[in-house]
């Protein structure tokens, strides 16, 4: 039996980037790409020292890259600078000063806030001398449990600003959820709400915080913000309203100086394994990768609105709606609710208001999009869009073309970016300019990216083999340890090729003839049946390829015969009557996609799939249902409960 992950289904489609976007884009020929890539891995010291001098720093570095201790990198080593003066203050002697750095809208109606630089400085300093009156100074944690508002970014950048680690807690998280991110990072400061808003309801949060502090020992201050005007209990000396620490504090902030290696944030990722991770991400290589992925992979131009529909509690809105998006002066949008609050054309509403040129989403929002049918993007005017992007799982090509051509108008270029929290950005994508996109495939590494393909034992495999993905070289964004828990990153990360020096993505990915990657799925969602390793993002768009099919997800369940038999859980589109007739004709269409191999065991209906806060599926708790187990996994970040309690219904 190989390593290699069959790899079956064959794109041929390809897309040349749109002429009227080459011709003003920022890269344009594939030959620029080539040897600036190859500069990039040959000549890393030139190629991100030049980079990084596009900055502002106290004190330039003494060396690019400090590999001497792997897997712990030390990027412009000995390099001082602070991220809120590249953010912000540099932009405050230019033409930027009183250009739109946020755009905000509230999910209840008429709810608008713009933010120009100057004043989203003014306010950074002023939260900044806040914390500072609170106690809170530089290597602090700092937790940031809050809705979608501009004082979220706020508050991140105030840590930046003194030196504060900051941590964003996805504001869906529950309180024992907190309790543990709390306590790992043992943060001394929690910034929150009275409560958010999503989908026209009231999420307390405060309440919610209250809870979790009772376990929470290290928390001495708690600093509120009204937002819903919903009750709050209230703990005299411990708790704070933003608007009262913010009235006292001056306007006038220094920042910190910063060692290039200081860290920035902790960002809480969940492992396969119960205990979440924390994700250390530092101050130089991490500013200078996040600049350098949003000004070419968005290819940005000064005039550009810039949407980026993710949470700020994942990592994607750390670096492509905050950070490296304030680093190159764009102007990013901020959205609070849900996209389909009140109706689903919330989102094509905010694209035609503020004329969005950038739009950058997910995949799974793009399928549910799809099912809320084409006349709701329809009555909108997109013609402002200009590029598209999505994150966070394979996209498969139905809903690729679909993006394509409904949003797009086939006007715009689609970056399909991979990256993980861990990369810090962006890794693996198109340059809008330059790369004919493939429906599916992430395409071409970005600079500074080795990634290869490997078998179990690091040998790279031939084209059309899927096996692991790991990338062979540090990049300046990339993770430098899990808080307080360096063995645990050595042993997770880097020691399956430990003498190698390989990073482990934890991807299974395939590599085409013209060396374009297509990832297949975390490794662990491969399903081996009969020895044939499958990918079940493969699986997965060829159920959605079938017209009377939504989304599609797949799983193994352990069956006597195969090892693993294939259930299929799949929402039929709208109109289409779920049941036996529909069951058998799946099946039949995945044989003739795939082949009888892929054929599913059981397909089941439902009008949701179980998906965590942030999209992506999960798949743990899907394989207990079809193994007919108890449910064992954590599903504290459910999105919504009423998905599992239907698919428990259908047994
Ligand atoms: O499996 C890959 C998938 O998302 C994982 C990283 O998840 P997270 O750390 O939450 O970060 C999400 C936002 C960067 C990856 O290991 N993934 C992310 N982007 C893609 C993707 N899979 C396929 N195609 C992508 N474009």
């Amino acid at each position: 039996m190989s390593d290699a992950i069959d790899h079956v289904l064959a794109e041929t489609r390809f897309f040349s980037p749109p002429e009227e976007f080459a011709r003003q884009a920022r890269l344009c020929s594939d030959e620029e790409y080539r040897e600036l890539h190859r500069r990039s891995i040959e000549e890393p010291e030139e190629f991100w020292g030049g980079i990084a001098d596009e900055l502002v720093w106290y004190k330039r570095w003494t060396r690019v890259l400090n590999w001497d201790n792997p897997p712990f990198a030390r990027w412009f080593e000995g390099g001082k600078t602070n991220i809120t003066v590249n953010c912000l203050d540099r932009h405050l002697t230019t033409a930027r000063k009183n250009k739109a750095a946020i755009l905000w809208e509230g999910e209840p109606y008429q709810e608008r806030r713009t933010l120009t630089y100057l004043e989203l400085h003014r306010l950074v300093c002023r939260f900044a001398n806040a914390l500072k009156n609170l106690g809170v100074g530089k290597g602090d944690r700092v937790a940031i449990y809050l809705p979608m508002v501009p004082e979220l970014a706020i508050a991140m950048l105030a840590c930046a600003r003194i030196g504060a680690i900051h941590s964003v807690i996805f504001a869906g998280f529950s309180a024992p959820s907190l309790v543990d991110r709390l306590n790992d990072a043992k943060a001394k400061a929690v910034i929150t709400a009275d409560g958010g808003f999503r989908r026209g309801q009231v999420i307390p949060l405060k309440s919610v915080v209250d809870e979790a502090l009772l376990q929470s020992p290290t928390v001495r201050h708690v600093v509120v913000l009204r937002r819903t005007g919903t009750d709050v209990h209230w703990v005299h000396g411990r708790d704070h309203w933003w608007r009262d620490v913010m009235d006292p504090a001056s306007s006038v902030c220094e920042p910190e100086p910063m060692d290039s290696e200081d860290p920035l944030f902790i960002l809480y990722t969940s492992g396969s394994t119960g205990k979440p991770k924390g994700v250390l991400h530092t101050t130089g290589g991490y500013m200078v990768g996040t600049y350098l992925t949003t000004k070419y992979v968005f290819d940005l131009r000064e005039e550009d609105t810039y949407w980026c529909t993710a949470d700020i509690g994942w990592v994607t809105g750390h670096s492509y709606i905050v950070y490296g998006p304030l680093a190159n002066g764009a102007t990013t949008l901020l959205y609070e609710g849900a996209p389909n609050h009140p109706t689903p054309d919330r989102f094509w509403q905010i694209v035609e208001r503020y004329r969005v040129n950038i739009f950058y989403t997910a995949p799974t929002a793009i399928r549910a999009f799809m099912k809320w049918g084409d006349g709701w993007p329809r009555r909108y005017d997109l013609s402002s869009l200009r590029l598209l992007g999505t994150v966070g799982e394979p996209i498969n090509p139905e809903a690729w073309l679909w993006y394509h051509k409904t949003i797009g108008q086939e006007r715009c270029p689609i970056v399909d970016t991979w990256w993980q929290t861990e990369t810090g950005g962006i890794m693996i994508t198109p340059l809008p300019g330059l790369t004919k996109t493939k429906p599916g495939s992430a395409t071409i590494p970005f600079f500074g990216v080795d990634a290869a393909v490997v078998d179990e034992h690091g040998h790279e495999l031939p084209p059309g083999k899927g096996g692991l993905l790991v990338i062979r070289r540090p990049w300046p964004s990339m993770v430098r340890t899990l808080w307080g828990d360096d063995d645990r990153f050595v042993e997770y990360y880097w020691s399956r090729f430990r003498q190698q020096g390989w990073y482990l993505t934890g991807d299974g990915a395939v590599r085409d003839e013209k060396g374009y990657f297509t990832i297949l799925g975390r490794i662990d969602d491969v399903i081996n049946v009969s020895g044939h390793r499958l990918s079940t993002m493969e699986l997965e768009s060829a159920l959605a390829s079938h017209p009377s099919v939504v989304e599609a997800a797949v799983v193994g369940f352990d069956h006597e015969i195969k090892g693993l038999g294939i259930a299929a859980f799949v929402t039929p589109a709208g109109g289409v009557l779920p049941g036996i007739q529909l069951a058998g004709e799946l099946s039949e269409h995945v044989k003739k996609t795939i082949g009888a191999i892929a054929r599913p065991d059981q397909v089941r209906f439902t009008d949701s799939l179980p998906k965590t806060r942030s999209g992506k599926i999960m798949r743990r708790l899907l394989r207990d249902i079809a193994s007919g187990r108890e449910i064992k996994s954590d599903t504290s970040t459910l999105e919504d409960y009423s998905a599992l309690a239907k698919l428990y219904d259908e047994e």
